[in-house]
């Protein structure tokens, strides 16, 4: 039999280095190997599992679905896809809005794009989009994306105006206070969409909140950024692929903000199935969706609005609505700040800890406090970090790390007592290995 390293090829990393187990089983926040090894999961794999691993209610959906029909492309109506949409326009307060289904993160970015170009009559616009972000691994969304990974030659071709992130911790301002450098990115926004003349800027493309290269926006920055927007006549879109579905908190990242926060599109994947099965979205707000309603819409795909896809989309939001997933998740996610701000006060290696209102927090680690060098030069992993993860895994919890960051993002459902296990398990490590 061929091994599973020398058949397939791996995302993001050297092909002749990948070694990890193969995942044959999950129930709640845990999963287990063809071993019988089990993990506790504190990073809902790729932070997509929010509703845990194997939620029944989705399996019997797609069973159900399956059973019933498959398949049904755009130009046919499909009762589970209109059911979807429905009530993606109600969460979220867009509606008399629209949704275009796609089948993950990045496409639903790329047409988030080109809806914001077509319905502004830019059709050109550029997108000003933020360092350390990440929209997906297109050619179009690795342009946008402030991401060391993605950086390639030609990125002008995409038409990206580059702005720096809210990093409090690190403010590219210079600023003495979270609000403060919150206040100075959004005026740095706006003089780049100044500079470069509104009418040839088509969006704004962000993430209100969590993401993988490890901002927790300042409360104020997200609210300043709306009003600057709506100031120089841009369309906001917000990339919620990570932040959505309890994951801050909200349904939403921006509703923590009320009608303040409220984007002109917003951008789904991840939680919308918790990664049952492929599936993003774009949800254009009512003015927008007005502006498409009589011209041609120049973008499709095979599995728009799949069946069985958007039948699990109904089938979680029901399941983080009966149980109340999204108020868990705002209580856990109190429960697990206060406990790494404790090992914070610990352990001399934690530089910042920052978290969203939910299940999302942000270890950064630095060789010295005073001067807040990072551990390791980013997005380079010290040895000792992945020294923890690997011996996480023997003690049976698994962490998500990059650069000098541990990323937390655990299933909403996780039992009080399994999280509290792995912050143990963290805490543990964290005194135990050399981070010189
Ligand atoms: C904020 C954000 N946007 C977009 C994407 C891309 O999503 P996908 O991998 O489904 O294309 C990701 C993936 O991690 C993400 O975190």
């Amino acid at each position: 039999m061929v091994s599973e390293s020398s058949s397939v090829l791996h995302s993001w990393c050297v092909q002749a280095e990948w070694n990890a187990p193969t995942i044959v089983g999950g129930e709640g926040a845990r999963f287990w190997d063809e071993a019988g090894h089990t993990y506790l999961d504190m990073s809902s794999l790729a932070e997509c599992m929010n509703l845990g691993h194997q939620h029944p209610r989705l399996i019997r959906a797609i069973q159900e679905q399956a059973q019933q029909l498959c398949f049904v492309n755009s130009s046919w109506g499909a009762a589970p896809r209109r059911a979807l949409a429905e009530q993606l326009l109600e969460i979220s307060g867009f509606e008399g809005g629209r949704v275009f289904f796609t089948l993950g993160g990045a496409d639903a970015n790329e047409n988030a794009v080109k809806f914001a170009r077509q319905a502004s009559g830019r059709p050109q616009g550029k997108v000003v989009a933020r360092d350390r972000s990440y929209h997906g691994a297109s050619y179009a969304t690795m342009a946008w994306s402030g991401d060391s990974r993605t950086r390639l030659p030609g990125d002008e071709a995409f038409s990206v105006l580059r702005v720096p992130p809210p990093y409090a911790y690190r403010c590219p301002h210079a600023s003495a206070s979270d609000a403060e450098c919150a206040t100075r990115n959004v005026a740095h926004i706006g003089a780049v969409i100044g500079q470069a003349g509104a009418e040839n800027v088509a969006a704004v493309l962000m993430e209100p909140n969590a993401g993988t290269n490890g901002i927790v926006a300042p409360q104020p920055f997200w609210p300043a950024l709306r009003a600057e927007t709506h100031r120089c006549g841009v369309y906001l879109i917000a990339d919620e692929v990570m932040s959505g579905f309890g994951r801050c908190g909200e349904w939403f990242a921006w509703q923590e903000h009320g009608e303040a926060g409220r984007p002109d599109l917003m951008t789904l994947a991840k939680g919308l199935t918790g990664a049952h099965i492929p599936l993003g979205a774009v949800i254009l707000a009512k003015h927008v969706a007005a502006e498409l309603e009589y011209s041609m819409l120049n973008t499709g795909l095979t599995y728009c609005g799949h069946p069985l896809a958007c039948a699990a989309g109904v089938a979680a939001i029901a399941a983080y609505r009966d149980e109340g997933l999204i108020q868990r998740s705002r209580l856990l996610g109190g429960v697990m700040l206060q406990r790494l701000r404790a090992m914070q006060d610990r352990h001399a290696v934690i530089g910042d800890v920052r978290g969203a209102n939910g299940l999302f927090a942000i270890v950064e680690l630095v060789k010295n406090r005073a001067t807040r060098e990072p551990l390791s030069p980013w997005p380079s992993l010290h040895p000792s970090l992945a020294r923890f993860v690997t011996l996480a895994r023997e003690r049976g919890v698994s962490f998500a790390v990059r650069g000098n960051l541990i990323i937390l993002a655990p299933p909403l459902v996780i039992e009080e007592n399994e999280l509290q296990r792995a912050l143990d398990i963290m805490n543990e490590l964290l005194g135990e290995l050399d981070f010189t």
